[in-house]
Order: C-alpha cells, then sequence, then structure tokens
C-alpha cells in the first residue's frame, strides 16, 4: 500500500511478559504514514484497558456519535474488558501508538466461528485523519481475518457518515444498504 512503508527496527515492542495467550506478535509492526508521522501498530492486549478508557473519556462527542451512534456511549467496566480480552482469531483489534505513547486508532473486527462473518469498527484520532492509518488497519484487519478462515465483513456506519462510506468504497466493500439511519455494508474476504 502506497500509505505505508515497512521499516526494519519498530520504535516500541510490546514486552513479552504482557502479551497474553494467543497474541499474534507477527501482527505488530511500525509504519511511516502518507504525512511522515510514525505509528506502531500491535494488537490490543489487557494491559490497554487504561488507555481505551483514557481515549475514550477524551474523545469529542462527534466521534463518538459515529463510532457508538451515541455521544455517551456505555462503556463500563465489563464492556471495556470485553473490550480488550480478545481471542485473536474470531475476535480481533489493532491500536496504532504514535511515537509518544499514545494510541491514535482503533481498528477492531468482532466475529463468531458459525457464521465466519465479523462486524468492522475502525476508529482514528482527529489529528490522525486523512493520512491513511484507518485503511490500513482495516487492511491489516483483513489479511488476518483471512488467515484466520473469516469469510464476510460486515460494517455498519450512521447513513451520513461519509469519510467512512468513502473508506468502505476504497477498500472493496460492497455499496452500503441504508435502513433507518444506518448505512450496511459488506465485504467478501475470499
Ligand atoms: C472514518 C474514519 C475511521 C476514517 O479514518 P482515516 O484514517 O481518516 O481514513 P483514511 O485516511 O484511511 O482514508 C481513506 C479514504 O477514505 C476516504 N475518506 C476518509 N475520510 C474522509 C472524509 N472526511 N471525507 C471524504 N472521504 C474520506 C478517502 O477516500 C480516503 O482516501 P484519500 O485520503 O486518499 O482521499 C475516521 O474519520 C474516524 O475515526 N471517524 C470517526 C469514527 C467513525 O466514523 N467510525 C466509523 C464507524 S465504526
Amino acid at each position: 500500500m502506497n500509505e505505508r512503508q515497512e521499516t526494519a527496527a519498530p520504535p516500541d515492542q510490546t514486552p513479552s511478559a504482557a502479551r497474553p495467550p494467543g497474541y499474534p506478535v507477527e501482527l505488530e509492526q511500525s509504519l511511516t504514514l502518507r504525512d511522515s508521522r510514525r505509528v506502531f501498530i500491535r494488537p490490543i492486549i489487557p494491559a490497554d484497558e487504561l488507555i481505551l478508557e483514557h481515549e475514550l473519556r477524551e474523545a469529542d462527542a462527534e466521534t463518538l456519535y459515529q463510532r457508538f451512534f451515541t455521544t455517551q456511549p456505555k462503556l463500563d467496566a465489563k464492556r471495556r474488558y470485553f473490550m480488550v480480552h480478545i481471542d485473536y482469531r474470531w475476535r480481533l483489534a489493532l491500536v496504532a501508538f504514535a511515537e509518544d505513547g499514545r494510541a491514535v486508532g482503533i481498528g477492531r473486527y468482532e466475529g463468531a466461528p458459525g457464521p465466519a462473518q465479523a462486524e468492522i469498527a475502525l476508529v482514528i484520532s482527529p489529528a490522525w485523519r486523512r493520512v491513511g492509518l484507518a485503511s490500513t488497519l482495516l487492511h491489516l484487519l483483513t489479511e488476518a481475518a483471512r488467515a484466520r478462515g473469516l469469510r464476510r465483513f460486515v460494517a455498519l456506519c450512521l447513513q451520513d457518515n461519509q469519510a467512512m462510506a468513502a473508506l468502505l468504497a476504497h477498500a472493496g466493500f460492497d455499496p452500503p444498504q441504508p435502513n433507518a439511519g444506518v448505512a450496511v455494508a459488506e465485504k467478501t474476504l475470499f
């Protein structure tokens, strides 16, 4: 992808003691974005719960609304626990960190073995948008999902979310189908 360049040595690495069982270390990577800023991307770990809580607290209302369809999402301890404890197969989340250690983007898919289908979600900090970060996370999630036997991605976004609609079109999703204010788009993975 032209948004990124592989680099030999990542600026950061997850301490092996923090990696839970099944953690796919091969998904860790350091990338340079289109505007030359660097990010370190890795799968989410349980210790990220505090980071997640901080980012959710700091997020602006519009971002929360576009991501969760409400400006006051119910992200209590149980829900946050669920978000950072994943099996790295049917459920996977990738976090992008800036060089100062701040989380600047998260992409995830939530699936299940039966239908081999997963719902994707993406959120990028406003100051890090339009430099290809969401596309990169989606590309990495797509490759990981294919390798894990998932067959389909589904994306739900608000019907007026033009940024997400354009991103999904860019990534080869079928045209979104509107339903009661929400647009649903799908992509067959293979
Ligand atoms: C939607 C969102 C994830 C896009 O993240 P991003 O990192 O800026 O996206 P990218 O830079 O990878 O953009 C890829 C392409 O999508 C399209 N796109 C992205 N943002 C756009 C915008 N604001 N307006 C129009 N097109 C846009 C463009 O075609 C872009 O390619 P280009 O920059 O080469 O023209 C980001 O705006 C966001 O976090 N929004 C709030 C949360 C949200 O809406 N999540 C979706 C529901 S889960």
